[in-house]
């Protein structure tokens, strides 16, 4: 090892006095220029490889249900179905028929809210690698109203596509709170006079399929004009709501050779049961018959128990307990939950009727005061942070 080899780089060979910056090892040296080329090579390298593993990603609905094992707990049937209706889709636009044409299935999830609805449809998006859109449906205008016109959700996937036409049309639409544009609802914005039957007469083209020509706000693969066409054919639209009193609906049908019984039935502590669920349901829920003609799999989803919700806490991967250990081991602190302390938590959302969507909320309620004082706890020697559930109850600083 040469003195003046150090002050060359081992690549291009240019002096030290010649680049901006030499980064020198224990026998080689590398200057600012070569890092640059590398870094570019890098990121050439990778960008031709995305379309690969679109290929490689494995769409047979064992391995979809497997890989949501993993993030979603519970709803067991929901994920089941959820998988053929993604693989038969998929499936579908992957080997398109030449003389059939297979109509679109689109997807109803039902479920109360914390159930997993939203995450059951983001994860699948992301296991398959397509761009996927959020839209609340209560957001959503009719064409000519103020506020955002339906179109604006293949615009936003456009968008999230990178301004690529074809990697938007493959992708997954998300409509939240579907069951708020029911024509029941009196309006769906008291800010607005849009009528929810309006919203679901725009949806319905879009949904089953058509060509939308919509902007490409920011992007520069398309300088020269600032609309480009999406046809929406391929695109899976998954729309997830509540539905609250569905199940009365259900039963006072399924019951009607006993009148009288059925508008008695309690519900209370019991799980919602849409077995018996028919599109003519979601018609006297309010839902006009030809969008629900364009959502062929139905898929509803149980109120996670309290089993459910604890593993939910700290049975998952990136669970919230395991993000808050990371936060507090920051600072040298061991965080443990207690048993009870977990089965409180889950309990409170239970009766606050949150499902799992009130757990990160508890968790920072509880974990407030000691995040707070968490660098007073290591200058008085605290180095384990234990909740219980008197802490859980009463959330309060250890100093
Ligand atoms: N079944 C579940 N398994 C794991 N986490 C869940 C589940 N359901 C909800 N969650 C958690 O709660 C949050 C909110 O859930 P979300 O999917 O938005 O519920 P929904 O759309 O049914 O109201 C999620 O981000 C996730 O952290
Ligand atoms: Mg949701």
């Amino acid at each position: 090892m040469s003195d003046k080899k150090l002050h060359h780089c081992s690549f291009c060979r240019s002096h030290k006095d010649e680049v901006t910056k030499l980064i020198v090892g224990e026998d080689v040296a590398i200057c600012s220029n070569c890092i640059d080329l590398c870094n570019q090579l890098i990121v050439e390298d990778k960008s031709p490889k995305s379309p690969k593993k679109q290929e490689e990603i494995i769409i047979d609905p064992y391995s979809i249900k497997d890989h949501l094992d993993g993030l979603v707990i519970g709803q067991d049937d929901a994920k089941k179905v959820l998988s053929v209706a993604i693989s038969n889709h998929y499936k579908r636009i992957n080997n398109p028929p030449t003389n059939l044409e297979i109509q679109k299935g689109n997807v109803l999830l039902i479920g109360p809210t914390g159930s997993g609805k939203t995450l059951l449809a983001k994860s699948v998006a992301k296991y398959l690698d397509v761009p996927f859109v959020v839209a609340d449906a209560t957001n959503l205008t009719e064409a000519g109203y103020v506020g955002e016109d339906v179109e604006s959700m293949i615009s936003m996937l456009l968008s999230l596509a990178d301004g690529d036409v074809s990697k938007a049309e493959r992708g997954i639409v998300f409509i939240d709170e579907i069951d708020k544009i029911s024509r029941k609802s009196e309006s769906t914005s008291i800010t607005r006079d849009v009528s929810g039957e309006g919203v679901q007469q725009a949806l319905l083209k879009l949904v089953e399929g058509t060509k939308c020509r919509v902007s490409v706000a920011g992007k520069r693969k398309h300088p020269q004009g600032d609309t480009v066409e999406v046809d929406t054919k391929n695109i899976l639209f998954i729309a997830g709501g509540a539905f609250v009193g569905l199940e009365k609906i259900v039963d006072s049908r399924v019951n009607q050779s006993s009148i009288g019984f059925g508008a008695n039935v309690k519900y209370k502590n019991e799980k919602q049961n849409l077995d018996k669920l028919s599109p003519e349901d979601l018609t006297r829920f309010g839902m006009i018959p030809e969008f629900i003609g364009r959502f062929t799999t139905t898929i509803s989803l149980e109120e996670l128990s309290l089993e459910q919700l604890v593993s939910v806490l700290k049975g998952i991967k990136n669970s919230f307990i395991e993000q808050y250990k990371y936060l507090f081991s920051i600072d040298g602190i061991e965080l443990e939950f207690t048993d009870e302390a977990l089965n409180t938590i889950a309990q409170n959302c239970i009766d606050l009727k949150t499902g799992a969507r009130g757990l990160h909320t508890e968790i920072e309620r509880i974990l407030m005061p000691h995040m707070f004082h968490a660098k007073r706890y290591v200058d008085t020697g605290i180095e384990k942070l234990v909740i219980d559930k008197e802490l859980v109850n009463n959330p309060k600083s250890l100093v």
